[in-house]
């Protein structure tokens, strides 16, 4: 059925939030050499979440170490103030939060200006509604499935009722729209979100926890096809 809704490629983006942060160049390495798609990078400023990741200058020393797309994902209360550092270290994708005070339609421009793509965030409580009036600005929406903050948390099945709106809207407006999913994705999981119609599948816990990387990512691009 969501071929029907104009699905877009199917794309996988280990999150190196759950990977060894010693040898990050090589765990980008080992993830790129098995199929992935882009590498999501999650930054966490202790405010907009209750943790602390890292910033742009990892950003920055990652970006001549892969090819692959870098997708991050700001979880932070000023994602207006810190944008020109994210850009400037090398961000190919930038996603920011829509429950943050800062203007969605301002800040895409911005990022479109430096000829980037930008995505809008939203936490599992945040109606759908409150992304809806920016879809004709936006090249994806992160739809969330965990509360933001830390990887290895429970899948939540209740957002994927957004991921049908938004496919749905998309299609009605004739937007390529990018739907990106992030928290709790499994082999079990991920196919949910897909038929919901979901086309970029963040993981961390799922495939830097396992013993076999190179073969975990693998089995997610199968199943995205
Ligand atoms: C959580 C982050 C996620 C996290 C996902 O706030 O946005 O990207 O790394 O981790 P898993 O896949 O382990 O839920
Ligand atoms: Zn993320």
């Amino acid at each position: 059925m969501n071929q029907d809704l104009g699905m877009r490629p199917g794309l996988l983006a280990p999150s190196i939030l759950s990977s060894d942060f010693s040898k990050l160049a090589e765990e980008v390495a080992l993830v790129a050499g098995a199929g992935a798609d882009w590498v999501h990078v999650d930054v966490m400023d202790g405010h907009f979440v209750p943790n602390l990741t890292i910033g742009a200058p990892v950003v920055k020393s990652l970006r001549p170490a892969t090819e692959l797309p870098l997708d991050v994902h700001l979880m932070i209360e000023e994602p207006g103030r810190y944008l020109p550092d994210f850009l400037a270290a090398g961000a190919d994708w930038i996603t920011f939060h829509v429950e943050t005070q800062d203007d969605p339609r301002l800040l895409m421009q911005r990022i479109h200006d430096e000829g980037k793509k930008g995505g809008l965030a939203l936490r599992p409580a945040t109606p759908v509604g409150d992304v809806l009036p920016f879809i004709d600005v936006c090249d994806m929406v992160l739809v969330m499935t965990v509360e933001p903050g830390f990887g290895g948390q429970s899948f939540m099945v209740e957002p994927l009722e957004k991921i049908a709106v938004l496919r749905a809207e998309a299609a009605r407006l004739g937007r390529d729209l990018e739907i990106e999913v992030d928290g709790g994705i499994d082999l079990t999981t991920l196919p949910l979100a897909r038929e919901a119609g979901a086309n970029v599948f963040v993981a961390g816990s799922a495939i830097f926890g396992t013993d076999d990387v190179a073969d975990t990512v693998r089995r997610f691009k199968s199943l995205i096809g």
